[in-house]
């Protein structure tokens, strides 16, 4: 009889004993889990802070961003620069970069309005004309930089000052 009490007892605190033993492992797992998310998100914030410190250069990305944007954005760009090209104001290149110059005649220039001077330039044809805005030119009366000195400029934005000065020249 005594020796099946204690039995039972012994079955009653073994099954207690069993179960907190799940429940606190079950804990344990769970707080792991837990930190290990809370960490996992902390270095992914680093990255991102670090890939976001370099941004402008795009070297760095933060993990598993995928620029599928890209393709249709550079494509609409190109239309943009397309599109901008016919619309460039010949009057306005020339008041910022060319007249300093070629309002005054300084240093030899050719006075923009000036029909006498013009006229012979303008019969070497508009090709020339270009050309010679466009890569500088060294003339018997001064010194012409290329695209008035100011190379941001493009092509066709100096094209189209030297059509705007032959236009008010004639
Ligand atoms: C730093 C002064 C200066 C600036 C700025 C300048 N030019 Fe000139 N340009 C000259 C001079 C000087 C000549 C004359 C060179 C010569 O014939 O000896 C000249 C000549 C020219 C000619 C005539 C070339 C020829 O074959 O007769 C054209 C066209 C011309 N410039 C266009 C431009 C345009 C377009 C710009 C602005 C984008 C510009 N220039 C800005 C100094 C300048």
């Amino acid at each position: 009889m005594a020796s099946n009490i204690s039995d039972q007892q012994f079955t009653k605190s073994f099954i207690i004993f069993v179960v907190l033993g799940v429940v606190l492992t079950l804990f344990l797992v769970f707080l792991g889990n837990l930190n290990a998310g809370t960490i996992t998100d902390r270095v992914r914030g680093e990255r991102n802070e670090m890939a976001q410190s370099v941004s402008g250069s795009n070297s760095l990305q933060p993990v598993g961003q995928i620029s599928v944007g890209q393709q249709p954005e550079s494509a609409s760009q190109t239309t943009q620069v397309a599109a901008a090209t016919p619309t460039i104001d010949g009057a306005s290149v020339y008041q910022s970069a060319c007249m300093a110059c070629h309002a005054a005649g300084v240093a030899g220039a050719p006075k923009m309005g000036n029909a006498d001077v013009w006229s012979d330039r303008i019969a070497q044809g508009t090709e020339t004309l270009y050309s010679r805005a466009i890569g500088g030119f060294q003339g018997k009366s001064g010194m012409m930089p290329p695209k008035g000195g100011n190379m941001a400029l493009s092509d066709d934005e100096v094209k189209a000052a030297v059509d705007h000065m032959i236009a008010q020249s004639q």
